[in-house]
């Protein structure tokens, strides 16, 4: 029988974890499969996802900068998904590839699993616009928080996130630039704080950098920052000086590896 083939498809990708993962998860099972970065810039990716349709591919991730454009070139998309307007995850099913958003629920899962937090009735700033934003906003909205304020350096573009919900989740998001002023303004009042911009990110352009001043955090508050290398980024530390409470993004990487690899092989993680 010949090898299964897995892989994360996005670019830049030397600072995933997931190969280290879901390779783990692979050999755990018994399964006769490897999992590969497969690094592709916007040029290559419908060559690439042409070549998903390969009989010894079960699918692949989707990260930094796919997420969204992916989507017309795939056969079919999940409820989830299609809302989110974000795909993590393609499947192959029959032939056919099929894209999903394990992002939604690795996210909440992690924040109330590691963090004992639930959005129920919490008022939040999530910080950034793209694809990873759209996950955890409809989330939060979708698991019942009473507001979401949505704080972005290109503001149309968070207008265009708000835009794209379900008007039954429209009414309870706010947009704003994210500016000192603004975090100033939001998080002082808030329960919740996400960053999902690539601030503090390892090896990007903006990796010693925080997304939000320092002095608008404070204790009555979860900072849950998804960029997980480094494991302590600069919000992270800045917010454990402010005696707030802090959750990287390890965990939501990992349950949203568990969500896709369940996805992927029909077995459990
Ligand atoms: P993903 O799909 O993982 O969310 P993305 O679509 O590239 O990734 O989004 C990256 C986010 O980080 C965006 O919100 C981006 O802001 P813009 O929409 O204004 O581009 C944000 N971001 C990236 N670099 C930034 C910087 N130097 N300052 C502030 N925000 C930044």
């Amino acid at each position: 029988m010949t090898t299964k083939r897995l892989g994360l498809i996005g670019y830049p990708l030397s600072h995933s974890l997931s190969p280290v993962i879901q390779q783990a998860a692979l050999d755990y099972n018994g399964i006769d499969g490897v999992f590969e970065l497969w690094p592709t810039n916007a040029d290559e990716l419908a060559a690439r996802i042409a070549g998903l349709r390969r009989s010894e591919v079960l699918g692949a991730g989707v990260t930094i900068p796919h997420k969204e454009t992916v989507i017309p070139m795939l056969d079919q998309i999940d409820s989830v998904a299609s809302t989110i307007g974000a795909v993590n995850t393609v499947v192959k099913r029959r032939g056919r590839l099929i894209g999903y958003n394990t992002d939604a629920d690795g996210f909440i899962r992690a924040m109330e699993e590691k963090a004992g937090f639930s959005p129920i009735d919490k008022r939040a700033v999530v910080l950034g616009a793209g694809g990873a934003a759209r996950a955890c906003v409809w989330a939060l909205l979708d698991r019942e928080a009473t507001s979401v304020v949505l704080l972005n350096r290109t503001v149309e573009r968070a207008a265009m996130l708000r835009d794209r919900l379900p008007a039954e989740l429209r009414g309870r998001t706010e947009i704003d630039a994210l500016t000192d002023e603004a975090c100033h303004r939001y998080v002082s009042i808030a329960d919740l704080l996400v960053n999902t911009t690539s601030l503090g990110m390892l090896h990007s352009e903006g990796e010693d950098r925080s997304p939000a001043p320092a002095s608008c955090l404070h204790r009555d508050l979860l900072v849950y920052d998804i960029v997980y290398n480094p494991a302590v980024t600069p919000l992270l530390r800045d917010a454990e000086r402010a005696g707030a409470r802090t959750l990287g993004g390890l965990p939501m990487l990992v349950y949203q590896g568990v969500v896709a690899f369940e996805l992927w092989t029909g077995r459990p993680a």
